[in-house]
């Protein structure tokens, strides 16, 4: 059962939630969760959104590029460490996450690409605009920092078109 939530009440734990890491899933050539902590939840153009950034190296990113749509799964608790080492640190293109972290996926309402029933938080997002970094715009030292092999961040800007909790 999906028990539908208002994104305002939960606005504050989405922040909390990424911090530590939360789902970003795909369902193109075949399901995958991918770890992400950088986020914002917002409104564009009028509409609830989320705004992700993905690495051009991603598995994800193909993925997405592919389907046009994520779906973000969000833990209620502390986060699973054995989801963080798998979905954070090895790629959709070598294994099968669903069966190496041991995930549980539930059907979406709309969107193609399933939620997990172990972080039971779902936002099913649609991809509105999808741009890739320029890292001539960054300053130096974030540039330095983050992009040392020139590996930029696509920002998607994606509806947030579901908001529920799976139970
Ligand atoms: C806590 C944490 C946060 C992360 N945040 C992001 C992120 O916001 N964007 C990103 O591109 N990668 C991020 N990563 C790295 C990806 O999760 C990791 O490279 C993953 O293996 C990619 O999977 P894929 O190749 O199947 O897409 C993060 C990893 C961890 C552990």
């Amino acid at each position: 059962m999906k028990e539908a939530v208002r994104l305002s009440d939960y606005a504050e734990h989405i922040q909390e939630a990424l911090s530590k890491g939360i789902l970003l899933n795909t369902n193109g050539d075949k399901f995958n969760a991918m770890v992400i902590a950088w986020g914002n939840l917002g409104l564009t153009w009028g509409m609830p959104t989320f705004v992700a950034y993905v690495r051009e190296s991603r598995y994800s990113k193909a993925q997405i590029d592919k389907t046009g749509e994520f779906t973000l799964s969000i833990p209620l608790g502390e986060p699973d460490a054995v989801i963080t080492k798998v979905c954070g640190s090895q790629s959709g293109q070598d294994i099968d996450k669903v069966k190496e972290a041991g995930l549980t996926l539930e059907p979406s309402e709309v969107n193609r690409t399933p939620g997990v029933r172990e972080y039971p938080l779902t936002l099913e997002c649609k991809v509105l605009y999808a741009q890739e970094q320029a890292l001539s715009g960054l300053p130096d030292v974030l540039r330095e920092k983050f992009y040392p092999q020139g590996d930029a961040h696509t920002t998607y800007i994606a509806q947030i078109l579901k908001a529920y909790i799976i139970r």
